[in-house]
């Protein structure tokens, strides 16, 4: 079979279970075939070999079973860093770049009131995703730490800080940054925001991600509950928290963040259009 064929087959064999067959596939006969994406798409009339063909459909029987690529592959991009992701956490998603531009902003703003170097904490921080993006991108005007309750997800984020950074970020074991001491010019977090009930649905389809990184209680709106009134004590005055939320808890984050006390709340869209940020200052 030549390479483009099998690629059309594999691609056929993940449409029920992927927005994105074609890629997945492509990702899938790079990694088995040992080379590079771009290589493997320019190579379609080339035979593909037994070991290389056999490679591939063990790959896309773990796909087909549900597996995310970026599991299979242990590796996920996300703001031009290779991120080591596994079982233990959630696969950073392009939706979360937009937390990282909000509080690159947030970051750049206090930097030119002279508030550097900056104390930035990212809670519930799985990968290490946001901490080491902007721990990346700012430098040395930045200080930056991170805390999860899971203790297998705090092991990968250090791994990605030491990998990605080339030294260790401050890494907190913490339910809800109980424990992290301030202050802080700005706090970041994703925390886990869907129902429990959407939660059951997915499991119940096989979903492979961790369900503490994914299960926001009945409302989805538990550890935003929690983290608000948290987040106030331990910003310094006129310190950020900024969150990604679900698409449709615009208003209910911001009436909690008001009902912490924080002003100057807003909420941001992505480029769909759906709220997908909310920022709040600490008085
Ligand atoms: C949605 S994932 C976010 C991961 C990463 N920040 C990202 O954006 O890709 C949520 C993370 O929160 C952690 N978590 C869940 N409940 C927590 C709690 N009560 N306190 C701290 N972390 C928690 C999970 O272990 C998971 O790593």
């Amino acid at each position: 079979m030549i390479i483009r064929a099998a690629l059309s087959d594999g691609a056929a064999a993940l449409a029920s279970v992927s927005e994105t067959p074609f890629l997945d596939a492509s990702l899938l006969l790079a990694r088995a075939l040992g080379a590079s994406r771009e290589r493997v798409l320019a190579m379609g009339p080339e035979e593909l070999d037994e070991t290389g063909g056999s490679a591939f459909r063990g790959l896309i029987a773990r796909r087909a079973a549900g597996e995310p690529v970026a599991y299979i592959l242990g590796l996920k991009e996300f703001r031009g860093l290779e991120f080591g992701v596994d079982e233990r956490v959630l696969c950073p998603r392009p939706d979360t770049e937009l937390l990282v531009e909000a509080a690159l902003r947030t970051a750049r703003s206090f930097a030119a009131s002279d508030r550097a170097p900056l104390r930035i904490h990212d809670a519930f921080t799985g990968s290490g995703a946001v901490a080491v993006a902007l721990a990346a991108e700012l430098g040395d005007s930045a200080a930056v730490s991170m805390s999860d309750l899971s203790p297998d997800a705090l092991e990968l984020a250090r791994e990605n800080a030491r990998r990605l950074l080339g030294h260790e970020l401050p890494a907190a074991l913490s339910d809800c940054m109980e424990g992290v001491d301030g202050p802080f010019e700005l706090v970041t977090a994703n925390p886990p925001y869907v129902t429990s009930m959407f939660c059951d649905g997915i499991y119940a389809s096989g979903g492979k991600e961790p369900r503490l990184a994914l299960d926001g209680g009945p409302d989805g709106l538990g550890l935003y509950r929690r983290l608000a009134p948290r987040a106030r004590e331990v910003l310094a005055p006129g310190g950020v928290l900024a969150v990604e939320i679900g698409d449709e808890q615009g208003s209910a984050v911001s009436a909690l963040f008001r009902a912490a006390g924080f002003g100057e709340v807003d909420v941001l869209r992505d480029l769909g259009g759906r709220d997908r940020v909310v920022l709040g200052v600490s008085p």
